[in-house]
C-alpha cells in the first residue's frame, strides 16, 4: 500500500509529480493557450461584479491561501484577504456580494473552515472551494468547486494536498486574467507548466540524496528558523510546520525582513535558519541576502534555497541547496518540496512517527 516507500509521508512527496499532472488534467487548452475552469461552473456569469477575495483556511491549506494573495493581487490587481478560519469565524469580518469567498481544504471537513464558508455565506459572499476530498462537506456547500485531484492523501502532514492547492492557484489566475482581462499566458509560461511534473520529478530524485546529508548533521537542533520573502515567505512557514509537526523541533517560520524586529534574538551557532531566496524573479534578491549576512554575523548556521548560480549565497552558507530557475508562480511548488524532504528526513533520524504524529490528526472535524 505504500508503494515500496517507508512511509505514506515519502510516497505523497514523491507522489507530487503525478499530482500536478493530473490538477492540470482537462484544464489545459493548448491550442488556445488558455485554462478552462468553465466546466467546472467557473465563469462569467458567476465572477460578474466581484471585486475582491477573502480566502480562509486552516493550518497547510492556510499557506496555500497565502501564496494566492500573492499571485492573485501582483497578477489581477485585485484586493485579496487571507485569514485563519478560527479567527474569521469568531470576527466580523467585511464581506458582501462583491466578494468571492475561497475555502481551501485537503478534506473538505475542517470544522472551522466549513463554520466560516457558512458565514461567508450568510453575509452575502459568492463562495467556492478548492479541496481534495470528492464530495466532501465543504465542497457540497459552496457554489463552485474546484478539485485539486492530488489523490488520497494519507500521511497526517500534508504534501502533495499543498502543491495541487498552489497548482489551482497558478491555474485559477491565469484563467481569471483571461476572463477578466482577455490576457492569455505567453506561450512560453504554458509550455513551462506543460512540463512542471518531468521538471519536478528530476528535481525531486535529485535533491532527496542532498537533503538525506544535511539531515544528517542536523537533526539534532532543538530549534530552526525559516525565512523567506514575498511568495516564498509563505513557503518558509510552510517549511516551519511541516518541522515542528513531524520531529518536534520549535522551528519559526518568519518574513525575512521581520527577522530584525525579535527573532534574530535567537540565533546562535545551534540554531540553524533555513533561507529561501529566488533570483531573476522579482522578489527582492539582494534584501533576502543580507537578512542572510546578519545571520552569518551572529555565527547563525545557514541552510539556503537558491535558483540556480546565486553564488553570493553559496559563499555564506554552511549548506546550499539549488531549486531550478523558473517563472515566478512556479517557484512556491519547487521550493516546498526541499523543506518537506528535510522534515521528513529529520523526523525519521530522531526516530518519530511520521505518518502519525503524537496529538494530530488527519481531519480536525472539532472545533
Ligand atoms: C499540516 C496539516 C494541517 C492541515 C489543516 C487543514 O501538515 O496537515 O495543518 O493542513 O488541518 O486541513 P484541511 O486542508 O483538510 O482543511
Amino acid at each position: 500500500e505504500k508503494g515500496g516507500f517507508d512511509h505514506f509521508m515519502l510516497k505523497e512527496i514523491y507522489e507530487q509529480p503525478e499530482a500536478i499532472k493530473n490538477t492540470m488534467l482537462g484544464r489545459i487548452d493548448l491550442d488556445k493557450n488558455q485554462i478552462d475552469f468553465s466546466q467546472e461552473g467557473l465563469d462569467q456569469k458567476f465572477l460578474e461584479g466581484i471585486q475582491r477575495f477573502y480566502i480562509v483556511a486552516c493550518g497547510t491549506s492556510y499557506h496555500a491561501g497565502l501564496v494566492a494573495k500573492y499571485l492573485i493581487e501582483r497578477e489581477l490587481g485585485l484586493p485579496v484577504e487571507v485569514d485563519i478560519a478560527s479567527e474569521f469565524r469568531y470576527r466580523n469580518p467585511i464581506l458582501d456580494e462583491k466578494t468571492l469567498f475561497i475555502g481551501i481544504s485537503q478534506s473538505g471537513e475542517t470544522a472551522d473552515t466549513l463554520a466560516s464558508l457558512r458565514l461567508a455565506k450568510e453575509k452575502g459572499a459568492k463562495t467556492l472551494s478548492i479541496c481534495n476530498v470528492v464530495g466532501s462537506t465543504i465542497a457540497r456547500e459552496t457554489e463552485v468547486v474546484l478539485y485539486t485531484k492530488a489523490g488520497p492523501e494519507i500521511s497526517v502532514a500534508s504534501t502533495k494536498a499543498f502543491s495541487t492547492q498552489v497548482l489551482t492557484f497558478v491555474l485559477f489566475t491565469f484563467y481569471l486574467k483571461q476572463l477578466l482581462f482577455g490576457e492569455n499566458e505567453k506561450k512560453q509560461k504554458i509550455e513551462a507548466l506543460i512540463k512542471l511534473p518531468s521538471q519536478l520529478k528530476i528535481f525531486i530524485e535529485k535533491v532527496h540524496s542532498k537533503v538525506k546529508t544535511l539531515a544528517q548533521k542536523w537533526y539534532q537542533a532543538q530549534n530552526a528558523l525559516y525565512l523567506g520573502r514575498n511568495i516564498l515567505y509563505p513557503i518558509a512557514l510552510e517549511g516551519a510546520l511541516k518541522l515542528k509537526e513531524i520531529s518536534y523541533i520549535h522551528a519559526e517560520g518568519y518574513a525575512a525582513g521581520e527577522m530584525k524586529h525579535g527573532p534574530i534574538a535567537l540565533i546562535e551557532e545551534k540554531v540553524p535558519t533555513v533561507i529561501l531566496a529566488a533570483k531573476e524573479t522579482g522578489i527582492v534578491y539582494e534584501k533576502t541576502l543580507s537578512n542572510a549576512e546578519e545571520v552569518r554575523s551572529r555565527r547563525g548556521p545557514i541552510i539556503s534555497l537558491v535558483t540556480e548560480g546565486a553564488k553570493e549565497f553559496q559563499k555564506i552558507s554552511d549548506e546550499y541547496i539549488e531549486v531550478p530557475l523558473t517563472f515566478y508562480e512556479f517557484l512556491p511548488i519547487f521550493y516546498v518540496v526541499p523543506l518537506q524532504l528535510l522534515a521528513y528526513e529529520i523526523a525519521t533520524l530522531r526516530g518519530c512517527d511520521v505518518d502519525k504524529p503524537r496529538n494530530l490528526a488527519k481531519s480536525v472535524t472539532v472545533e
